[in-house]
C-alpha cells in the first residue's frame, strides 16, 4: 500500500479538514508501506490570494500537520512545488483528460461562482494536478473527505485512460473515506459542509481555537425541532453533533447515541461534543506554537521531504514520457 493525500496551505485549518483528513493521515503512518502526504501550494494559486499570505499558511498547515501526529521520519512531508514533476504530470495528463468531465465538477462551479475578477484556467484544470500529485507516486489510496469524492473518480478515469492508450503504467488509486466524519457540518448551518470559504465564522470551529471559543461555538450550534437525540435526514443539526462526537471519541455515531441516553436535551448533547472536541484539539495547539515558530526547521523537514518524494516521482516521469514518446528516448541517454 502507498498512501498519497494532500491539503492546501489556504485558510485556518478547521475541524472538518481535521477528522475528514488529518485524523487519517496520521492513521496512515501504522500502515505496511508508505505514507506521502503534500501541502498543495500551486493549487492555492487558482483563486486570488497573496503570496506573502501563502508563504505564511504554508508554515501554519505543516505545523498543524506535525502537531498533529504526523512523523517526518516515517511519512514522507513535503511542499508540492518542490517537486516540479507534478506540473509536468499535469500537462501531459491533460491530453487524456475531458473536457466534459471537467466542466461538470461541482468545486469548479461553487469556486468559480465566489470568483470577483477573474475564474482562472487553473481553477478549471485543478483536478488534473491533483490527478498528477496521486498518480506521480503511483500511490494506491487516497484518504480524503467526502467532498472530494468526485475529483477521486475523475482522478482514476485519467489514470485508466492513460493507461489503455499508452499501457500500464499508472496505477489506479482509491480513494478512502472516514467511516465517521466524512462530511462535518457547519455548526450554524448544518446542511453546508464546514469550509473557511462558503461557512459561517461562528459555525466553523478551528483546529487552534482555543477551548472557551470551542465551547461558545458549540453551545450556539444550530439544531433541530423535538428534543430526541437521534441521527437521522430530518436532524442535521442533531446528526452533525452525533457525527462529531463519534468522530472525537473514535466510537460509531450509534455509540454516540447510545452515550446520550440519558441526556436532559440538547444542551447535554452540544456540552459533551465541545469536551470530547476540546480533548481531541487542545494537545495539537499546545504542541503547534513551537513548531510554527521554527520556520527553519519547518523548512529543513520541507526540504527532505521533497528530496525523498523527487526520488519517486523522477522514475514515474520517466517511464511517462517514455511512452508519451516525449523528451529524449531512453536509449539516446547517456
Ligand atoms: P482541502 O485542502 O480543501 O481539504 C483537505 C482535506 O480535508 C477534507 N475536508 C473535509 N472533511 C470532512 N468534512 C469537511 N467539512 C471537510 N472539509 C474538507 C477534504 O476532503 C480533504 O481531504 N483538492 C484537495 C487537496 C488535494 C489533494 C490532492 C487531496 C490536492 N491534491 C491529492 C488528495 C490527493 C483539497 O482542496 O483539500
Amino acid at each position: 500500500m502507498r498512501i498519497f493525500s494532500g491539503i492546501q496551505p489556504t485558510g485556518r485549518k478547521h475541524l472538518g479538514n481535521f477528522i475528514g483528513a488529518i485524523v487519517q493521515y496520521v492513521a496512515g503512518q501504522e500502515q505496511e508501506g508508505e505514507s506521502i502526504y503534500c501541502v498543495v501550494d500551486l493549487h492555492a494559486t487558482t483563486v486570488a490570494y497573496e503570496p506573502g499570505v501563502l508563504r505564511e499558511r504554508l508554515y501554519d498547515t505543516t505545523a498543524i500537520l506535525i502537531a498533529a501526529g504526523l512523523d517526518p521520519e516515517r511519512s514522507i512531508l513535503f511542499r508540492q512545488s518542490d517537486v516540479r514533476e507534478h506540473s509536468e504530470l499535469a500537462w501531459l495528463l491533460s491530453s487524456v483528460t475531458s473536457w466534459g468531465d471537467l466542466n461538470r465538477m461541482h468545486q469548479f462551479k461553487d469556486k468559480a461562482g465566489a470568483q470577483r475578477d477573474l475564474v482562472s484556467a487553473g481553477l478549471f484544470t485543478y483536478p488534473v494536478l491533483m490527478a498528477a500529485d496521486v498518480l506521480a507516486y503511483r500511490a494506491t489510496t487516497v484518504p480524503v473527505g467526502d467532498d472530494q469524492r468526485q475529483h477521486i473518480e475523475l482522478m482514476r478515469d485519467i489514470a485508466a485512460r492513460f493507461n489503455a492508450r499508452y499501457g500500464d503504467v499508472l496505477v489506479v488509486p482509491e480513494g478512502v473515506y472516514p467511516e465517521v466524519g466524512a462530511r462535518i457540518m457547519d455548526l450554524q448551518e448544518p446542511t453546508r459542509k464546514m469550509s473557511t470559504t462558503g461557512g459561517t465564522e461562528e459555525g466553523t470551529v478551528y483546529v487552534l481555537d482555543e477551548p472557551k471559543a470551542i465551547e461558545k461555538k458549540f453551545k450556539r450550534a444550530v439544531t433541530d425541532s423535538g428534543s430526541e437525540i437521534r441521527a437521522g435526514a430530518d436532524k442535521p443539526g442533531v446528526t452533525n453533533l452525533l457525527e462529531i462526537l463519534a468522530a472525537a471519541r473514535g466510537t460509531s455515531v450509534a455509540d454516540a447515541e447510545t452515550s446520550m441516553a440519558g441526556a436532559r436535551g440538547y444542551g447535554d448533547l452540544k456540552g459533551a461534543t465541545a469536551e470530547a472536541v476540546v480533548e481531541l484539539l487542545t494537545p495539537v495547539r499546545e504542541r503547534y506554537e513551537a513548531l510554527r515558530a521554527d520556520e527553519g526547521e519547518l523548512e529543513r523537514i520541507l526540504g527532505r521531504g521533497a528530496e525523498k518524494a523527487s526520488a519517486i516521482t523522477a522514475d514515474v516521469l520517466t517511464d511517462v514520457r517514455a511512452v508519451m514518446g516525449v523528451g529524449c528516448p531512453p536509449a539516446a541517454r547517456r
